[in-house]
């Protein structure tokens, strides 16, 4: 139950501070080099690269392979990080990708004002599903799936490699739960943040929490809201950067650090929240082992039938890609 979690605000304007105690989590981490911690890359444009720089910059990873197809970009990347002048080992040999602690996947095409939904990705980001599972044959670490559509590629990067599914992380709903975050503070509702569901138009914010009561017609506006946060950035600036970044070496530092946090990511469900067949953002623990726990919370009407119309729409991708 969410009850459990004990708010924590500590002075005016400080809304969510379950996402405000992790990003402090993070820079604590700062001075605290995981020494020996070996983060893969996988697709190292807009979001790879700056993980990339984050990790190495904040001490999160003393390791970095990296790999992308586009060769002049990968050693446009590696010379750039290079150029910090800090002391952080980088390969470019695939062959290592199976060795490091953590694999990032974020190769593949992202969303411009003319892709509508991050779901009509998904047949061109199949080749980049492939190609990721190849590389991590004989894989043991944590893989954070990040390319869209995420739930989807997390569910195909885990059933085609046989990971477990406890190491198969998406990422996305610790990002769309800041952006939620975002959407209460400007009308001035104070609480818990949380958004489940797909990494996308079927997102599931958590309103049942609140001590007031959210009306069903405000609770659709700010889903509204949600769903287009991404594509003001998209089109303003080509594509979302710090906040996915920042929160994927987030992310990255749970695991390492054996955090236990509870976050928001995409697992794969075997029947929890009466879903199984895809993977999909939910409430998670997040420790070295990867996804450690599912927390299965009580959702009012409104937001199970939020969830149950997610679950059989990124199902239903699923199907698409495996059949
Ligand atoms: P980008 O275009 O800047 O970088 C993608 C990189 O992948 C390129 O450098 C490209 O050469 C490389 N690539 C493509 N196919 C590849 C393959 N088969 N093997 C290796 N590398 C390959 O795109 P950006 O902005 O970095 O986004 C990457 C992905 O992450 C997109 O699918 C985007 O929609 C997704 N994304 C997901 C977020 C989330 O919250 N889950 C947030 C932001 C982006």
């Amino acid at each position: 139950m969410l009850s459990a979690i004990p708010p924590t605000v500590t002075g005016p304007g400080l809304i969510n501070t379950i996402h405000q105690e992790m990003v402090v989590n993070l820079l604590l981490a700062y001075p605290y080099c995981y020494q020996m911690a070996r983060l893969a890359v996988v697709g190292v444009g807009r979001i790879g690269g700056e993980v990339a720089y984050l990790a190495s910059s904040m001490g999160i990873a003393n390791e970095l392979v990296l790999y992308d197809s586009a060769p002049e970009l990968l050693k446009a990347q590696v010379l750039d990080l290079q150029h910090t002048g800090l002391a952080t080992d980088i390969s470019t040999d695939k062959r290592a990708i199976r060795d490091a602690d953590v694999c990032v996947f974020s190769a593949g095409l992202a969303r411009n004002p003319s892709v509508k939904t991050r779901a009509d990705l998904l047949e061109a980001n199949a080749a980049a599903v492939n190609e990721c599972a190849a590389l991590l044959k004989g894989f043991n670490g944590i893989v954070i799936t990040v390319t869209n559509p995420m739930d989807a590629n997390n569910y195909l990067l885990c059933t085609r490699t046989g990971i477990p599914r406890e190491r198969c992380i998406g990422f996305g709903g610790q990002l769309d739960s800041a952006r939620f975050a975002l959407s209460l503070n400007s009308r001035g509702i104070t609480g818990f943040s949380f958004v489940l569901g797909e990494h996308g138009e079927h997102q599931v914010p958590i309103f049942s929490t609140h001590s007031r009561e959210i009306p069903i017609t405000l609770r659709e506006e700010i889903l509204t809201e949600l769903r287009g946060a991404s594509m003001d950035v998209i089109k303003g600036k080509g594509g979302t950067v710090f906040g996915p970044a920042l929160h994927i070496v987030n992310l990255t530092r749970m695991v390492l650090s054996n955090a236990r946090e509870l976050v928001i990511c995409s697992s794969v469900l075997e029947g929890e929240y009466g879903i199984a067949g895809c993977s999909l953002g939910v409430p998670v623990r997040i420790g070295k082992e990867g996804i450690r726990a599912i927390e299965e919370w009580h959702l009012d009407s409104w937001e199970q039938e939020k969830m149950d119309q997610a679950g059989t729409f990124v199902t239903d991708l699923c199907r698409r890609e495996v059949a």
